[in-house]
C-alpha cells in the first residue's frame, strides 16, 4: 500500500538562515508525523543540504536535491554527482523538472543517465514529467507524457519500484496559480501508471509513487490527493511558508487516517 508524500521544492529560495529558520520550525511539525502514512522531504538548494540536514536530524524528515550531474566524476565544473549526494546520505533527488528542461535544454536521454546515476548510488529520482499548455490544448498530453517516460526510463532496472518516484507537473499549472482539476491530474497520472506497467509491469507500476505538481496549496491538496492515483504533492510556492506546508502535511496526515 502506498503511503503519501509531500516534498516542498524550494528551487532557488532561501538562504543559509532562512533554510535553517524554516528547517528548525519543519522539525517541530514533524513531531505530528508520528505513526503515520506520511513521508515529508525537503529539497533545499545544494549549499544548504547540510544545515538542512543538521536542523532535521531526528525529525523523520527526509531531503532530496534539486538537481544531479549525469557524470559520474571529474573535470565538470559546477556539477555534483550522485556519489557526492550519497556521502551526504541523501534519499531523494529531483531530476528532469521543467525548470530544468527549458532553462538548461535537458533532454530525456540526459535525464536517464541522471536517473540510472541516482539509483546506482541508492538514491531515489523524482522524475518530473508534464506537458505544455499548447501541447494538452493540442490533445497531445499523453504522447508527451509517454515520450518523455519512455526516454527516460528506458532499459532502467527497477527492483520493486520503490527507488522511483515520478511527480506529474503540467507546466502550465508550475507558478502559475493555475491548477489542474483533480479529474485533469487523475486522468494523468492513471496513463502514467498504466505507462510505466507497461515498461515494468504492473506490480512495479502500482508501487511507484506519483505526485503531482503545480500550484497545490492549502486550498486544492486535499481534492488533488483524494484520486486514486494521487500519491501525494511536489509543492514548489506554497513549500515556502511553514504555515503552508504544515497546513498540506496536516491534510495528508487526516487522508492517511481516514483510510
Ligand atoms: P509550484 O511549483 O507549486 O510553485 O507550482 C511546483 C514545482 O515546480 O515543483
Amino acid at each position: 500500500m502506498r503511503k503519501l508524500i509531500i516534498a516542498g521544492n524550494w528551487k532557488m529560495n532561501k538562504d543559509a538562515a532562512q533554510t535553517l529558520e524554516f528547517c528548525n520550525a519543519l522539525s517541530e511539525v514533524a513531531d505530528k508525523l508520528h505513526d503515520t502514512d506520511v513521508i515529508v522531504i525537503a529539497a533545499p538548494a545544494y549549499p544548504f543540504l547540510h544545515i538542512a540536514q543538521t536542523a532535521l536530524k531526528n525529525s523523520g524528515i527526509a531531503l532530496s536535491a534539486q538537481d544531479v550531474s549525469a557524470q559520474t566524476d571529474g573535470a565538470y565544473t559546477g556539477e555534483v554527482s550522485a556519489t557526492m549526494l550519497r556521502s551526504l546520505n541523501l534519499g531523494y533527488c529531483i531530476v528532469g523538472h521543467s525548470e530544468r528542461r527549458q532553462y538548461h535544454g535537458e533532454t530525456d536521454a540526459l535525464i536517464r543517465l541522471k536517473v540510472l546515476r541516482l539509483l546506482d548510488c541508492g538514491i531515489k529520482p523524482i522524475l518530473c514529467v508534464g506537458e505544455t499548455l499548447e501541447q494538452r490544448k493540442s490533445g497531445a498530453t499523453e504522447t508527451v507524457l509517454a515520450t518523455q517516460l519512455d526516454g527516460c526510463l528506458q532499459d532502467v532496472p527497477l527492483t520493486t519500484g520503490d527507488e522511483l518516484v515520478i511527480a506529474y507537473e503540467p507546466v502550465w499549472a508550475i507558478g502559475t496559480g493555475r491548477t489542474a482539476t483533480s479529474e485533469q491530474a487523475q486522468s494523468a497520472h492513471a496513463f502514467v501508471r498504466q505507462h510505466l506497467a507497461g515498461l515494468f509491469g504492473e506490480a512495479v507500476a502500482n508501487r511507484i509513487y506519483i505526485l503531482y505538481g503545480g500550484s497545490m496549496k492549502p486550498e486544492n491538496i486535499a481534492e488533488l490527493i483524494a484520486q486514486n492515483d494521487i500519491d501525494g504533492g511536489l509543492i514548489g510556492g506554497a513549500s515556502l511558508k511553514i504555515g503552508d506546508f504544515s497546513a498540506m502535511i496536516s491534510s495528508a496526515i487526516a487522508k492517511m487516517n481516514s483510510r
